[in-house]
C-alpha cells in the first residue's frame, strides 16, 4: 500500500461528479487500501476517491473514536443513501482537502446507506452520530460537493482564500 497525495481545495477535480465503479478489480482494491492508509496517516475519519484525484464512487471511513476501541476500516463502493431521518443534527465538520478549517453543518441525524463491498457484495447499514455525518460528507464528495458549500457565502469565500494562500505557500516550499 502507498500514501496518496490529498488534493487541496480549490481544485476542479473536487467539484466533479464521480463515475460509478463498474467492477471491483485489483486496481480498485489497491485504491481502497491506499486510501485507508492515507486517511489514517493524515489523520482523518473519512476520505473519498476524488480527494486523491480518482473520479470514482468509492469512499473509506473509520469513525471509531476511543483509542482503546478496535478500528473499523470501511470501504464503500457506489454508496447510495436509501433513507434519511427527519431528525437533524449539527456537527462541526472539517475536511482533509480543507485543512484546519471547520464549520457547523446540519444534516439528517441518521441515514441508511447501501453500497458494494470489496468482495462485490451488496451491503446496507443504518448510521447514526458521527458515522452518519461522516458518510454523508463523503458521499457529497462523490457529487462534487464540499462541506463549505453549506456555509454562508462570506465564510466560504474566506476559507477558499485561505486555501489559495496555503497552496501557494506549499508550492513555494
Ligand atoms: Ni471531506
Amino acid at each position: 500500500m502507498a500514501l496518496r497525495d490529498i488534493l487541496i481545495h480549490p481544485d476542479p477535480r473536487l467539484k466533479k461528479v464521480a463515475a460509478p465503479v463498474p467492477e471491483v478489480t485489483a486496481e480498485i482494491r489497491r485504491l481502497a487500501g491506499d486510501m485507508l492508509e492515507t486517511m489514517y496517516d493524515a489523520p482523518g475519519i473519512g476520505l473519498a476517491a476524488p480527494q486523491v484525484g480518482v473520479l470514482s464512487r468509492l469512499l473509506v471511513m473509520d469513525c471509531v473514536k476511543g483509542e482503546a476501541d478496535p478500528a473499523r476500516p470501511m470501504v464503500l463502493i457506489n454508496p447510495e443513501i436509501a433513507w434519511v431521518s427527519e431528525a437533524m443534527n449539527v456537527y462541526e465538520e472539517g475536511c482533509l482537502s480543507i485543512p484546519e478549517q471547520y464549520g457547523d453543518v446540519e444534516r439528517p441525524a441518521e441515514v441508511v446507506v447501501r453500497w458494494t463491498d470489496l468482495d462485490g457484495k451488496g451491503q446496507e447499514e443504518r448510521f447514526a452520530g458521527l458515522w452518519a455525518t461522516c458518510v454523508q460528507h463523503e458521499i457529497d464528495h462523490l457529487n462534487g460537493k464540499l462541506f463549505i458549500d453549506y456555509l454562508k457565502p462570506l465564510r466560504r469565500q474566506m476559507i477558499t482564500r485561505r486555501m489559495v494562500k496555503l497552496k501557494r505557500e506549499r508550492a513555494r516550499a
